[in-house]
């Protein structure tokens, strides 16, 4: 982390604008590392020092993990020209972060996408040496049967022969089907049911790396991973 203007770094923490900070920073409330700052452009490393801004501790993250309810219509990226990514649904405490999504889900797919700044964590969780799960649930145009379970646990091949790993396919009720998938090939569950010869109407992804979507939060909504959630994280992270 490069050294940061106070006054940024309080502002990104919830504390008002730059002006308010500013003025905060004037009535002597700062500290950092025991020291009262009252200059707004001084610099300091929020990993190593100290700040108080009253008598509350700033306690400074490096890595922030959020669960997000992708809704349709929205891209699984940080930047695009002409739609909303999942980044812009983050509220502007976030947006400095340099936050970013874990892999991708197509536009029109909704649920469960991981968004962080842990680039060492991005990468275990979609190295395809890993085989991290992924559950989604397909609405589809035609029920499945035994023939397509038997299929997708001896491995699709898809439209460029490609052989996917097994996968677990599961009906449910009304043209609906829960599917667990190890790799994450590009449109990878679309493909696998066009290759049965069935279409995917929609797709939700249900959860991923252990991690299930939060079923109380309505698309577009977000939250922090919670304690069980960042054990997941930590234990993904532990391994080599
Ligand atoms: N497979 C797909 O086809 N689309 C997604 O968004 C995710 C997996």
């Amino acid at each position: 982390m490069p050294f940061m203007r106070i006054d940024k770094l309080i502002s990104q923490w919830g504390f008002g604008s730059r002006k308010e900070v500013k003025t905060i920073l004037k009535q002597g409330a700062v500290t950092v590392d025991g020291h009262v700052v009252t200059r707004p452009e001084t610099r300091i490393d929020p990993e190593v020092s100290v700040i108080y801004v009253g008598d509350e501790l700033i306690e400074y993250e490096k890595y922030v993990y959020i669960m997000m309810n992708k809704p349709d219509g929205v891209i699984s990226a940080t930047y695009d020209e002409e739609d909303n990514t999942v980044i812009d649904l983050l509220e502007d405490k976030y947006q400095w972060m340099s936050l970013f999504p874990v892999g991708r889900l197509d536009k029109d797919t909704t649920g469960l996408i991981i968004l962080t700044n842990d680039g060492g964590f991005a990468h275990r969780a979609l190295s395809p040496k890993k085989h991290v799960e992924k559950v989604y649930v397909a609405q589809l145009d035609k029920e499945i049967g035994e023939k397509e379970i038997g299929v997708f646990a001896a491995g699709v091949m898809l439209d460029d022969g490609y052989r996917c790993m097994s996968a677990v396919l599961e009906g449910l009720t009304d043209n609906y089907a829960k599917i667990t998938i190890k790799e994450g090939k590009f449109h990878q569950v679309k493909r696998m049911f066009a290759a049965v010869g069935i279409d995917v109407l929609a797709l939700k992804r249900i959860a991923f790396a252990g991690i299930d979507l939060d079923e109380g939060m309505a698309t577009g909504e977000y939250r922090r991973l919670n304690e069980n959630e960042m054990n997941i994280v930590a234990n993904l992270l532990s391994k080599d």
